[in-house]
């Protein structure tokens, strides 16, 4: 089948569309014939061979696809083939075709198109999982969304500002802070130029309430300063480092949690249980049109190197994909 292969590991130049062996289901999947997929942030960093695929997942680089289902292994109930579905991977989503636990399947979305609907199950799962699930963000709470145009954050904004929360956001530009505000955003502030620390408790009566950071050690220290009483901050990506110090007597005047989690390597059971979570809470907001996914461009595969050039150089507001 087509699929993007690596030479090995690097900048885009190691990638191109070449050949893979097919998959076949295993029992309890399916095999997806890909209509497209989306670039994340992951997957610079594996072509990169800094993040290795998990044990048992393809080589193949794409976390995350839409498409049709071309095979049903045994075990499997509720998908035939024919069905149109999206999926969250464990890789191999830059391919015709990629085999997917079912439980890791959800259905396109009413009012979300085939090649869209590819643009959802990385950003939906991480952020409901993070945000709702683990640090169990309220309606009329506070949340701190770093990055705030990414993938991850323009659908965190929607998703608190849909559940009733008060939202704010850091990003990097004029461009993406207004992108950040038609979203829903109530206060924006441009990392470049002022310190978000400052403007949390300029904004806020003692702090926000949960933090969704992309940063890890750079940040460590300021997000525990921004913390409420009671504050939960969740690192899901260390783009300012991985080492930091934790100040616990600060965390431990104001009952503040630091939680820290990764998608990729979960075991398929909490996978799928967050997927279902997901379709419960998350899908009937896309179809009733308050949450939806922000598209930035639509390359092909044969695009890889320039999808992966715009990703990298951080041009992008939303998502980038790829039609397979
Ligand atoms: N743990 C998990 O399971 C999981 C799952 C998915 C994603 N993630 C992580 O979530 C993050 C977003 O992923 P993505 O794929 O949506 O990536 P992305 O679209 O490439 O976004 C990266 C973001 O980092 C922001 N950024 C860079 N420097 C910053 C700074 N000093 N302060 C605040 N923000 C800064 C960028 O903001 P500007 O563009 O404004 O500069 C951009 O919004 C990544 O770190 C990724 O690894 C983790």
């Amino acid at each position: 089948m087509r699929a993007v292969v690596c030479s090995g590991s690097g900048g885009v130049e190691v990638m191109s569309v070449g050949d893979a062996p097919a998959p076949t289901p295993g029992s309890d999947e399916v095999v997806l014939e890909v209509a497209a997929t989306a670039v994340n942030r992951a997957d610079l960093m594996q072509r990169q061979g800094f993040y290795p695929p998990p044990p048992g997942a393809s080589e193949i680089l794409g976390l995350e696809c839409s498409g049709v289902v071309a095979a049903v292994g045994d075990g499997v109930e509720g998908w035939s083939v024919g069905d149109e579905a999206c999926a969250l991977l464990a890789g191999g989503g830059y391919a015709a075709e990629v085999a997917v636990p079912a439980g890791q399947l959800l259905p396109i979305p009413a009012g979300i198109d085939l090649v869209t609907a590819a643009a959802l199950p990385e950003v939906t799962c991480t952020v409901w999982s993070n945000v709702f699930m683990v640090a169990a963000l309220q309606q009329h709470e506070t949340l701190l969304v770093h990055g705030g145009s990414s993938g991850i954050g323009t659908m965190a904004i929607q998703l608190a500002k849909a559940l009733g929360a008060r939202v704010l956001v850091t990003a990097g530009t004029q461009e993406k802070l207004e992108a950040c505000r038609t979203l829903g955003a109530d206060v924006a502030i441009n990392y470049r130029e002022e310190d978000f620390l400052e403007v949390v408790r300029a904004e806020t009566d003692g702090g926000v309430d949960v933090i969704l950071d992309n940063m890890g050690a750079k940040y460590l220290e300021r997000n525990v300063k921004a913390l409420a009483t009671n504050g939960r901050l969740v690192t899901i990506g260390l783009q300012g480092g991985r080492k930091g110090e934790l100040d616990l007597g600060a965390l431990l005047t104001k009952r503040a949690a630091v939680m820290a989690t990764s998608l990729r390597g979960r075991p398929l059971e909490e996978k799928a249980a967050i997927v279902a979570s997901v379709r419960d809470n998350v899908w009937p907001l896309i179809e009733a049109g308050h949450v939806r996914p922000i598209v930035h461009r639509v390359l092909t595969l044969d695009d890889v190197q320039e999808a992966h050039r715009t990703v990298e150089a951080g041009e992008h507001i939303g998502k980038v994909l790829m039609t397979v």
